[in-house]
């Protein structure tokens, strides 16, 4: 019995070390530099910049929403795995509603998609861009910006860009999509089971 199980224990132990250099890979592509020329994207606010730590590691993690490609036998194209701080996690529990400051950050990957032992698999390859949202609630910044306003802070960083963001208008650039989840506060919360408890 014993056999298996430490040979388990390897594979997992260098499946971490894989997912390690990849996460490194995914935050430092080669391309990362040619991938915004200058002047393209502006920064517009530190308080919406994507986070200099790593977050992926000390965050909370949120949840994911896979993306299928139009053949869904090709798996899913995009897959996006979203994080918000544990302090702020700790107070939408308590209070049904993200502090002010909250920062919730969706990486979006794209994907490599096999036949694996437990079926068609698909996971996250390249990050393609990042989504953040920062609360908001009195519309304090909305005056100032218009990346400001519905009780957030909206901002799209392409590729492993942190600062200079390619949105100009949230109006115009995401809350269309984001209405159908006014409810929610405009987030997606069905997708966070650790939101639900
Ligand atoms: C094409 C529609 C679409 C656009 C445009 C869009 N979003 Fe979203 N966004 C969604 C959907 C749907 C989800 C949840 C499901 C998913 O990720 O596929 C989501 C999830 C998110 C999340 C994770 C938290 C949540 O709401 O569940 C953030 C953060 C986010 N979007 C920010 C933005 C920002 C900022 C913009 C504009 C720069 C934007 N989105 C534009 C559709 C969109």
């Amino acid at each position: 019995m014993k056999k298996p199980v430490s040979r388990v224990g390897a594979l997992v132990a260098l499946g971490l070390i894989v997912l390690g250099s990849n996460v490194w890979a995914m935050d430092n592509p080669p391309s990362a530099a040619m991938h915004l020329g200058e002047g393209e994207g502006r920064i517009v606010d530190p308080d919406l910049s994507v986070p200099a730590e790593d977050y992926r590691e000390t965050w909370v993690f949120l949840g994911s929403f896979s993306v299928l490609a139009d053949d869904p036998e090709e798996g899913a194209k995009e897959m996006h795995a979203v994080y918000a701080e544990r302090e702020a996690v700790r107070t939408y529990l308590a209070s049904g509603a993200f502090p002010d400051g909250a920062k919730i950050v969706k990486d979006v990957f794209e994907t490599e998609t096999e036949h694996l032992t437990t079926g068609t698999a698909s996971y996250a390859t390249h990050l393609a861009g990042r989504f953040v949202m920062v609360k908001d609630s009195q519309n304090r910044k909305a005056d100032g910006s218009p990346l400001w306003g519905d009780g957030w802070g909206w901002a799209f960083y392409e590729g492993a860009e942190k600062q200079r963001t390619i949105t100009t208008d949230y109006q115009s650039d995401c809350l269309g999509c984001h209405q159908p989840a006014q409810e929610t506060d405009y987030l997606y919360t069905r997708g966070y089971p650790v939101l639900a408890r």
